[in-house]
C-alpha cells in the first residue's frame, strides 16, 4: 500500500493555478502575530493553524504527543486577526496541517540555491492515506522574486522558476521536489504556505482553476546563474567543513547536512 498521491503533481513536482485577486483583500498579514524561529532573526512566521493551538511553529512530530502534518490546530489569536487566510486555507476542504504566513527578507540567487531543500511533511504520516503537500499563496507582490523548484538540487538543468506576483498560487510536493525561494529587492516578502492533503478534496480544488504542472521558466541572467551557483558550493563546502571540525556528519538526508540543520533549514529557507 502507498500514499494516495495527486498525479498531476508527480511528474514535475508542482501545480500553478490560476492567479488570486489578492489586491481586493486587506493586508491582513500585516496584523498578525509573528514569532521568530529559534535564535534567527531573520525569518518570522504567524501560524495560524499549529499542532496543538499554541503561537508557535514547531513541526507536529516534535509535540506531545508527536502527530504527522494533519489536523493542525487553528491559532485563535491569529485567527481572529486574519479571517479571510484562514478561509482560502480551508477553502480546498483538505485536511490542514501547518499553516502560516511567512516573512522573508530578501536575498540572492546564491542564498537561494544554498537554501535548496525538501521538507518532512510525512513524517508518521500513515500509508494509505493522503501524501501530504503544501500550498504557496504570495500575499505580498514580487512578480522578480521567484519559487525556485529542482528535482536535483545539483543539477541546474532540472530547475523551475515560478514568479510570484501577488495573489500567485502554487500547490508543490515539498518532500520530493527541492525548493527556495529567490527574493531580491529591498522589501520583505509575505507568503501563506498550509500543509494540505492530498486527496480527491484538493484535486477538485485545483480542476477548478486551470491547473498546469509545467510554466515557461521565469528568464535569468546566466552571469547571475554562475555567481550564484559558485557562491552555493562554496557556502556548502564551508558548511560541511565546519561541521567536520565539529566532529558531526556532513551528510544527512539529502547528503549534506546535520538533522539539525536540516530541520533549521527546513524553516529558515521555508519558501
Ligand atoms: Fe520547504
Amino acid at each position: 500500500m502507498s500514499y494516495i498521491e495527486l498525479p498531476m503533481m508527480q511528474e514535475t513536482g508542482y501545480v500553478v493555478v490560476d492567479q488570486y485577486d489578492q489586491a481586493a483583500d486587506p493586508a491582513e498579514w500585516a496584523d498578525l502575530i509573528y514569532v521568530d524561529w529559534k535564535s534567527s532573526g531573520d525569518t518570522r512566521f504567524a501560524p495560524l493553524a499549529s499542532a496543538y493551538g499554541d503561537i508557535e511553529c514547531n513541526g507536529f512530530w516534535n509535540h506531545t504527543p508527536p502527530k504527522t502534518d494533519k489536523d493542525g490546530v487553528w491559532v485563535k489569536e491569529n485567527v481572529a486577526i486574519a479571517p479571510v487566510l484562514t478561509e482560502r486555507a480551508m477553502e480546498p476542504g483538505a485536511n490542514v496541517g501547518r499553516c502560516r504566513v511567512i516573512e522573508l527578507k530578501p536575498n540572492t540567487y546564491g542564498e537561494a540555491l544554498y537554501n535548496l531543500h525538501r521538507d518532512d511533511n510525512n513524517r508518521l504520516n500513515p500509508v494509505g492515506t493522503g501524501w501530504i503537500v503544501r500550498g504557496f499563496f504570495n500575499l505580498t507582490d514580487d512578480a522578480d522574486s521567484v519559487m525556485i523548484v529542482r528535482s536535483d538540487k545539483d543539477d541546474p538543468s532540472t530547475e523551475v522558476r515560478i514568479p510570484l506576483p501577488a495573489g500567485q498560487q502554487i500547490v508543490i510536493d515539498t518532500q520530493r521536489f527541492y525548493h527556495a525561494v529567490w527574493h531580491p529587492g529591498d522589501q520583505v516578502r509575505y507568503c501563506m504556505i498550509t500543509s494540505w492533503e492530498s486527496g480527491p478534496e484538493l484535486q477538485a480544488w485545483m480542476d477548478a482553476r486551470h491547473p498546469v504542472s509545467s510554466i515557461p521558466n521565469h528568464p535569468i541572467d546566466p552571469a547571475v546563474q554562475a555567481e550564484g551557483e559558485k557562491l552555493a558550493a562554496d557556502k556548502r563546502a564551508a558548511r560541511a567543513a565546519a561541521l567536520v571540525a565539529e566532529g558531526k556528519d556532513p551528510r544527512f538526508g539529502d547528503g549534506s547536512m546535520s538533522l539539525a540543520e536540516y530541520e533549521t533549514m527546513e524553516v529558515l529557507s521555508e519558501a
